[in-house]
């Protein structure tokens, strides 16, 4: 079934993402220049901006998949669960995540744990797209795409119940 693309506002340009997906890919070679490194993609949402950034390194990395989900917790808190993650050992390993969105940043806390108590050597986000909220968690982001406002947006890997993850550019849903 086709799906239409009325009504998604395009906020960011396929060259604009493409232009900043070469200045970050840039500074991770320069910074992970005889580095483990292990380029860990958070699925699904990050997995159209990872394939681009990894076409753009020029350094030796192993590529490795993850997957969490958020749920209500009893008190209304919301919680974070591992659905997937290969047993790959990463102790004394260069990880860098690369994440669709640093929301509210409890996805990005709850992997940063996780993978600081496989003993990683080090842990660092690159992220396509940070929200202008109010965090729950804080986390740096080493290596960060575009700031946005507060908006659903789709489109680069980016869903809306499982649409509009094939467009080129980011959109924002009207309302
Ligand atoms: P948080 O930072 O833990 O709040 O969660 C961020 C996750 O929520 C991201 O990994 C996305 O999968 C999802 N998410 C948050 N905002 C959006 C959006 O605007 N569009 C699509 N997914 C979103
Ligand atoms: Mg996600």
């Amino acid at each position: 079934m086709k799906h239409k693309n009325a009504g998604i506002k395009k906020i960011i340009s396929k060259n604009e993402i493409q232009k900043k997906v070469c200045e970050l890919a840039k500074r991770i070679n320069k910074d992970y220049y005889k580095k483990d490194l292990i380029v860990l993609s958070v699925l699904s949402g990050s997995v159209v901006f990872c394939s681009d950034i990894i076409r753009k390194l020029d350094v030796n990395f192993k590529l490795d998949f993850i997957k969490v989900s958020s749920y209500e917790g009893k008190k209304s808190a919301d919680k974070i669960r591992l659905d997937f993650s290969s047993d790959y050992d990463v102790e004394n390993k260069d990880v860098l995540i690369v994440e669709d969105i640093y929301d509210t940043g409890k996805t990005l806390a709850y992997l940063k744990n996780f993978l600081t108590e496989k003993k990683a050597r080090s842990v660092a986000f690159c992220v396509l797209v940070d929200k202008k909220i109010k965090k729950k968690s804080i986390v740096k982001i080493k290596y960060c795409g575009f700031s946005v406002e507060n908006k659903f947006i789709v489109g680069y890997g980016l869903d809306f119940n499982e649409k509009f993850r094939g467009l080129p550019y980011i959109g924002a849903l009207g309302d």
